[in-house]
């Protein structure tokens, strides 16, 4: 794909890129927003960088895509319910983030994608990894696609943000992730384990460490010698890309084609972002109907 109107820079083999030339903090024109959407497509994980938004812009921004996502479990931003706040204080020793995952895969209809935005990075360390889930799929052999075709895996938030995993201790000893206990988290959505992305119609490994816990019909001890094969295969480095965070950077990621491990290598330092989880509610890209139109 040529890009006329913005620059874009591949970060690795199977997934990653770097968009230069657009001011995130302005509406875009259909012909930018068009290519920033086909790139996303291309690349599953887009970065913009020297970006400053205000919770307002950063999702007037994610609008372009889709709704807001409200979380029912994460802090958010004062004033902004659909803006959820990722941070880890210095006294704090976890991290949001830091096992390999797709965001929100435990609800019926999982989000489009993720946009975080650095407000306040390390000096080092802190940086996201992603992994391209078509490229999994595609390494996989033959047997193993024909086994995983027919299979559905459960989703849930319980193991995440269920009580056990939000209790007192947890919260008292980790202040910034304060993370709200619902009944929601009780609640398992079923996914097919090879899901289509309905913009791409590519196929790809949909299941993920944090929110999977068995396959339909199955145990989970049943389940789990073959997740974790796939977990372990998933991880592989050449299906992944890294994230170095700089204040004012915007990470773009397709929550329906990748997941991401959020590294907690920064003990002792501070780290802030926003982050604004995308539905997957539009059912055409406006500006390529216009278009054809
Ligand atoms: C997340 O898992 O959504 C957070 C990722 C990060 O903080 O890098």
């Amino acid at each position: 794909m040529t890009y006329q109107h913005i620059t874009v820079k591949p970060m690795a083999g199977a997934i990653g890129a770097e968009i230069f030339g657009a001011d995130l903090s302005q509406p875009l024109a259909p012909e930018i927003l068009d290519e920033i959407h086909q790139a996303h497509l291309d690349h599953l994980v887009v970065v913009f960088r020297d970006q400053d938004l205000t919770p307002d812009a950063h999702k007037a921004f994610a609008r372009n895509f889709g709704g807001c996502h409200i979380n029912d479990f994460f802090p958010t931003v004062e004033g902004h319910p659909d803006v959820q706040l990722v941070a880890k204080n210095p006294e704090d020793t976890r991290n949001v983030g830091h096992v390999w995952h797709t965001d929100v895969s435990y609800v019926a209809k999982p989000p489009l994608g993720s946009m975080l935005y650095a407000l306040e990075v390390p000096e080092s360390g802190g940086d996201t990894m992603f992994a391209s889930m078509y490229a999994s799929y595609a390494a996989l052999s033959d047997g193993m696609k024909e086994l995983l075709e027919g299979l559905n895996a459960v989703h849930s938030a319980t193991q995440s943000f269920g009580v056990n995993a939000t209790g007192p201790e947890m919260q008292a000893k980790n202040k910034s992730m304060k993370f709200k206990y619902s009944e929601n988290a009780e609640q398992d959505a079923v996914h097919p384990v090879i899901r289509t992305h309905r913009e791409t119609g590519r196929k790809g490994l949909y299941v993920n460490r944090s929110f999977t816990k068995r396959f339909e019909g199955m145990t989970p001890e049943e389940s789990a010698p073959l997740l974790q094969f796939l977990y372990d295969h998933m991880a592989r480095p050449e299906f992944t890309c890294r994230v170095r965070w700089e204040k004012g950077t915007l990470t773009f990621w397709d929550n329906r084609c990748t997941h991401h491990n959020a590294l907690n290598d920064y003990q002792g330092q501070r780290r802030v972002m926003h982050r604004v989880t995308v539905l997957d509610d539009k059912e055409a890209w406006p500006a390529l109907t216009e278009s054809a139109a």
